[in-house]
């Protein structure tokens, strides 16, 4: 594997957990090597998309031992993609021995921290069991695999490039807050077309009105401004983001004034940083936007984004103190639900 870059793709591994729900209770779950799912041709994932997913990461330790961010925040976000998609939650205790169990059975994969890579973790949430009319799946599977991963944006700390799409992701009041797969499919063109055109990622606005800043195809994102002040958007169509929630809590730590609330897109000229963040963005530095006839420039990586990058990943890699608590070893005891 240290022959080939690590880039953000799908890595087979050799284990992977998963439980089952039917006539209101959840199996025990166990690890698996067989990954392949077999599920009926009617299942609701196939056809109404009831699916729902979460993804977050593994680092290596100063000792090589894996450690986990923030998972206690991926169970509630998928608990509460699942209540919205009429699927069962696994609860937290299930989703938490499933990702310690995957990391732990696949531990001798996990990149090493200076090759500045991770395991990606997708807990996954899919309707099986057959069903014709438009209602809710007799049966669920709940999977949890894993896969080494690098930089989710090759071009990395130098600064990437996004392009405002006129389509939007998600309607008002509808999915946007939620993980659910059915708000990624229809973005994959609008991707697919900023980068035909030169560009890495588009960024999205108020689906409502098309004013205000909303987020990237996969990433939150915020701006600098003032020389002290960290700017991301409060939309409720956006997902809430782990990373960036962590973001604005050392942003706070760093003593920077930081405001959630509605960002109108010409507040791009004010911005002498921006960045993008997520679990697989990390923190990306943003160093264009285009919209329409205007480009954006921007630092990057400014000296804030640099900072609180450092900050971030430190803490994720076991490299500084944890002053929140925000990190947790896998451990053979824990992956064992003990
Ligand atoms: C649409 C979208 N926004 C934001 C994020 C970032 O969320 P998190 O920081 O919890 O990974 C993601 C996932 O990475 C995402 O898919």
């Amino acid at each position: 594997m240290a022959d080939t870059p690590l880039g953000f793709f799908y890595r087979e591994t050799p284990w992977r957990f998963q439980a089952e729900w039917a006539d209101g209770a959840w199996t025990e779950g166990e690890l698996t090597s067989e990954s392949t799912i077999t599920i009926d041709e009617g299942a609701t994932c196939l056809h109404y998309a009831q699916q729902c997913f979460e993804g977050l990461k593994s680092y290596a330790g100063p000792d090589g031992a894996p450690l986990l961010f923030r998972v206690d925040q991926n169970a509630a976000r998928l608990r509460r993609s699942a209540e919205r998609l009429l699927m069962p939650p696994p609860p937290e205790e299930l989703f938490l021995r499933g990702v310690q169990a995957c990391v732990h059975a696949n531990r001798h994969l996990l990149p090493a921290a200076d090759e500045g890579g991770a395991l990606y973790v997708r807990p996954l949430l899919i309707g099986v069991g057959p069903n014709l009319g438009l209602r809710p799946a007799p049966r669920y599977v709940f999977r949890v695999f894993c896969s080494p991963v690098g930089p989710y944006f090759s071009d990395g700390l130098k600064g990437i490039k996004l392009l405002v799409t006129e389509q939007d992701r998600v309607a008002p009041r509808g999915m946007g807050s939620y993980k659910a797969g059915g708000n990624y499919a229809g973005g994959l063109m609008l991707t697919a077309n900023a980068k035909a055109q030169g560009h890495t990622e588009v960024l999205y606005l108020d689906p409502r009105e098309h004013r205000l800043l909303d987020e990237a195809g996969s990433a939150n994102v915020f701006g600098i401004r003032d020389g002290n002040t960290l700017v991301t958007p409060g939309s409720a169509s956006i997902l809430p983001s782990i990373t960036m929630d962590s973001l604005l809590q050392l942003a706070r730590d760093r003593g920077l004034d930081v405001q959630r609330r509605d960002v109108p897109v010409e507040e791009l000229a004010d911005f002498e940083e921006m960045g993008c963040t997520g679990t697989a963005a990390v923190i990306t530095p943003v160093a264009q936007v285009t919209h329409g006839e205007r480009v954006y420039r921007f630092a990057a990586p400014g000296a804030h984004t640099k900072a609180l990058y450092d900050a971030l990943t430190q803490i994720q890699y076991g490299l500084r103190e944890d002053p929140h608590g925000w990190v947790t070893p896998v451990t053979a005891a824990q992956a064992a639900g003990a």
